[in-house]
């Protein structure tokens, strides 16, 4: 079934999700998460990925709150794993992006709902502001998990960090390079040497200046913080990290699945690589629509990561920063 046909316009109107865009691949729906989930008919989707508020009180706009009671965060986020777990075919795939506190919480409750754990992905963080007595938080957890032996994996390749004969910095820093105390920066609680990722492997692909298998931790996402990049705040995420996702864990013709929309880089990844796609937003949606639009005009993103490879201008046909096998 393709997405258009999995939920009909009676139902959408029922569950009060308005059609906001609609390309050859995809429907974006302004209205609640799980309005969108419910609606959806049992075991329909290939891949969903979600990246909820995090419940630290960000403003998304009117009327939602991201400072819920504990218990109620809790019951919320079980409301909608449930539903995903319902939708997803089997050998499908479910994505959920958080912070480590809460992903400890999803975690234990798929583990309990049957779902197969995959991996618990750690995405640096670069800004890492020690609070209290802590460490700084240095990555966010990406969960992959799967309804069963997953249906697809596709081994994703990505470049190693950075030349090691050059003298560049591995790591982006954004705008916080200049503030770095000249002793060093404090102790993270991701303890990588980045060495371990310049060894080439038995895999890499030799046409390309040296690849690696895409490891647990992904130290290469950047953040968003340059205006000309960002379309909408809070929390947009790179679209080399939903890229890599997509690649991963479906093939061109399934469908993806993002419930918590924001500025639509799901969509536009999902675009990109040929899945077809739903997705719901319950605040403001004129970002996703403008960049979708763009895409559909041509217009593509620059986007520079993390390891030096910048400003790669893409045509809609290929993958960025990523390689399949
Ligand atoms: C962390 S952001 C997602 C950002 C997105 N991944 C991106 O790259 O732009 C979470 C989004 O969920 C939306 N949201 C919050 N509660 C929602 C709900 N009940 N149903 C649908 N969307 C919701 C917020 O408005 C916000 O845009």
């Amino acid at each position: 079934m393709l997405p258009f046909q999995l939920i009909s316009s009676d139902i959408a109107k029922q569950k009060e999700l308005h059609q906001i865009y609609m390309s050859e691949q995809g429907i974006l729906y302004q209205g609640d998460c799980l309005q969108l989930l419910s609606a959806l008919p049992d075991e329909s989707v290939d891949l969903i990925f979600a990246d909820p508020p995090f419940n630290l009180g960000k403003d998304y706009g009117e009327g939602i709150n991201d400072q819920m009671e504990l218990d109620k965060y809790l019951d919320w986020s079980q409301q909608w794993l449930s539903q995903c777990i319902r939708v997803i075919k089997p050998g499908g795939s479910l994505f959920v992006f958080n912070l480590p506190k809460w992903c400890v919480e999803y975690g234990a409750y798929l583990n309990r709902r049957g779902m197969c754990f995959r991996h618990w992905v750690a995405c640096r963080m670069p800004k890492a502001f020690p609070r209290g007595k802590k460490m700084s938080p240095a990555h966010y957890g990406l969960l992959y998990y799967t309804k069963g032996e997953p249906a697809v994996f596709n081994k994703v390749y990505t470049p190693i960090q950075v030349c090691r004969h050059c003298s560049g910095e591995i790591r982006d820093y954004g705008g916080h390079r200049k503030s770095l105390n000249e002793k060093g920066i404090n102790l993270m609680d991701v303890w990588d040497m980045p060495e371990d990722v310049w060894e080439n492997t038995p895999e890499a692909d030799p046409t390309e200046v040296l690849w690696t298998l895409a490891e647990e931790m992904w130290t290469d996402i950047p953040p968003v913080r340059h205006h000309r990049h960002k379309k909408r705040i809070p929390n947009e995420l790179a679209p080399i990290m939903l890229e890599r996702i997509i690649a991963m864990a479906s093939n061109p013709g399934q469908i993806v699945v993002d419930p918590f929309g924001g500025s639509g880089t799901t969509f536009y990844a999902a675009e990109k690589l040929h899945r077809y796609w739903i997705g719901s937003e319950i605040g403001d949606t004129e970002a996703a629509v403008d960049r979708l639009t763009d895409l559909t005009n041509g217009i593509v993103e620059e986007w520079e990561s993390a390891r030096g490879r910048k400003k790669l201008k893409q045509p809609k046909t290929t993958t960025s920063q990523l390689s399949i096998l």
